[in-house]
């Protein structure tokens, strides 16, 4: 059999992802208010002797404490690396690199410091515009994450975030300020990032404190069902303010293999990727798929909808126009597993002999993200989007460079899978590794687990010269990004 690989179509978007929470800093510049990010400490994670990379859910007891005495923790996503005073030279390697997009997400509590002014914070409105002119001015066009694992703190102190019904008209004049605002700027948008993250980080995904739960689940699907309904009327507006624009949803997208040909293992492998796939068959096809009612029912979830949900759901105009993910790694399962702790987990409990891990002991798989994408495709028979995939890895800078030949390969690979996947016939717009530029860990908050293609140097801590370099991988990304992906 011969194998011929189709080009990367005209007008690729080639770029690079981050989060405001993750590089911005400034966290209380400007009139910004505090957000949930801001909240979350620093823990070592080699004091207990592993990395542990769940460290950034929060409780009562220590948003407390965080609250009361700043002073004796560290707060990383406060400093992030400083993108909020160098954005100029950030968004300048940005398209040296030829980037054709650029992923960042607004700040919530930038624009409305604590989610409930009438006035947003012009101060933080004109720096988004200034962001945006600083691409547009290099034919970069920004990729806008309108929530992304942040929000106003004193929405999480009076409603306990999105377990309240509230927080979807709050959230509904937070987007259409920025929708008018940005509307000639900005013609690519995503609403919630990850939502499938309430299952596993409820404090992150959702701003619900992690011990305020009798029925973990049932809260993580109740705050999921108020983003539904945020996010459908979101997609409303966007498609009202803004005509030509598109708007996506956004998922941790985890492909789950069974660990057997057991036909118990392949059910279990299907239900954990049913409960993965279950927040985009929402907000692509507007309703709840008939497999997760059974579901609810068996594990005593309750959901409190209000009259006329399923409508705001089921309105084509509310409807997303294409799905982002990221794409990090697989997971295996078998029958005994609770398959259902599965989705959005950033780690794989059971191991695959097959595949190497990074050094975060992250599966490394690109076989599994043209899988994906062709499941994907086959499903929603929308454009697909891969928003987010990179390797963290620890880089040493030495003499000003940074040899990351295992990032190169690990990008070239997922690369070649993405057009392995075109070549089948899927509809790919773009791709934009995560962290283009060195930033603050969500999971651990540690500097040094870095996925970018510019190296900034700053340690766990926030100390160093946040001077940027570029890593060879810079020069990599450069010529894949000059030939539209015909030299990896
Ligand atoms: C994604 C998040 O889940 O994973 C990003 O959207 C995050 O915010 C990325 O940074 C990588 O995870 P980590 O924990 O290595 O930063």
């Amino acid at each position: 059999m011969k194998k011929i690989l189709k080009p990367f179509p005209e007008g690729f978007l080639w770029g690079g992802a981050t989060a405001a929470n993750q590089i911005e800093g400034a966290f209380d510049v400007d009139g910004k208010g505090l957000s949930t990010s801001d909240m979350v400490a620093y823990v070592d994670p080699y004091a207990s002797g592993k990395v542990d990379n769940f460290t950034f859910d929060v409780t009562s007891e220590k948003l407390e404490m965080y609250l009361s005495h700043p002073e004796k923790y560290s707060f990383p996503k406060r400093w992030g690396i400083d993108f909020y005073h160098h954005y100029k030279e950030d968004i300048a390697l940005f398209a040296e690199m030829g980037f054709k997009t650029f992923r960042l997400s607004i700040s919530w509590p930038r624009i409305f410091p604590t989610g409930e002014e009438t006035v947003p914070n012009e101060a933080g409105l004109a720096f988004y515009d200034a962001v945006f002119d600083e691409c547009l001015k290099y034919g970069i066009k920004p990729l806008v994450t309108l929530s992304h694992y942040e929000m106003p703190i004193q929405l999480v102190q009076k409603y306990n975030g999105w377990m309240s019904r509230e927080l979807i008209d709050l959230f509904l004049k937070y987007t259409e300020t920025v929708f008018k605002r940005y509307k000639d700027k900005v013609k690519l948008w995503l609403t919630f990032n990850e939502m499938n993250m309430n299952l596993t980080s409820i404090y992150t995904g959702a701003g619900v404190l992690a011990d305020e739960m009798e029925n973990p689940k049932s809260v993580a699907y109740q705050a999921s069902h108020h983003q539904f309904i945020a996010s459908a009327l979101t997609v409303g507006q966007c498609h009202k303010i803004i005509p030509d624009a598109q708007i996506g949803c956004m998922i941790n997208r985890i492909e789950t293999y069974a660990e057997t040909t057991k036909p118990e293992d392949q059910l279990q492998a299907l239900r954990a990727d049913s409960i993965n796939l279950f927040y985009p068959d929402v907000q692509v096809r507007g309703t709840y798929p008939k497999f997760m009612l059974r579901y609810f029912e068996e594990n005593n979830i309750e959901i409190k909808m209000a009259p006329g949900d399923m409508e705001i759901l089921a309105n084509p105009e509310n409807r997303v126009d294409f799905i982002a993910f990221s794409y990090y790694m697989t997971h295996v399962t078998h029958a005994s597993e609770d398959a259902d702790e599965l989705s959005g987990r950033l780690d794989s409990p059971i191991k695959n002999p097959y595949l190497k891990l990074t050094d975060w002991d992250w599966p490394i798989d690109p076989i599994g993200l043209r899988i994906t994408l062709n499941k994907l495709y086959n499903r929603y028979q929308l454009p697909l989007f891969p928003v987010e995939n990179g390797l963290g890895a620890k880089d040493e800078l030495v003499d000003n460079a940074v040899h990351d030949d295992y990032r190169i390969e690990y990008l070239r690979e997922h690369v070649r899978a993405i057009q392995e996947a075109i070549t089948d016939g899927v509809e790919v717009m773009g791709y934009t590794p995560w962290g283009c530029i060195d930033l603050i860990s969500c999971g651990t908050s540690q500097m040094r687990k870095r996925y970018g293609l510019i190296y900034v140097d700053q340690d766990d801590s926030g100390e160093g010269t946040l001077k940027r370099y570029r890593k060879d991988s810079f020069y990599w990304y450069k010529k894949v990004i000059e030939t539209n992906g015909a030299i990896l």
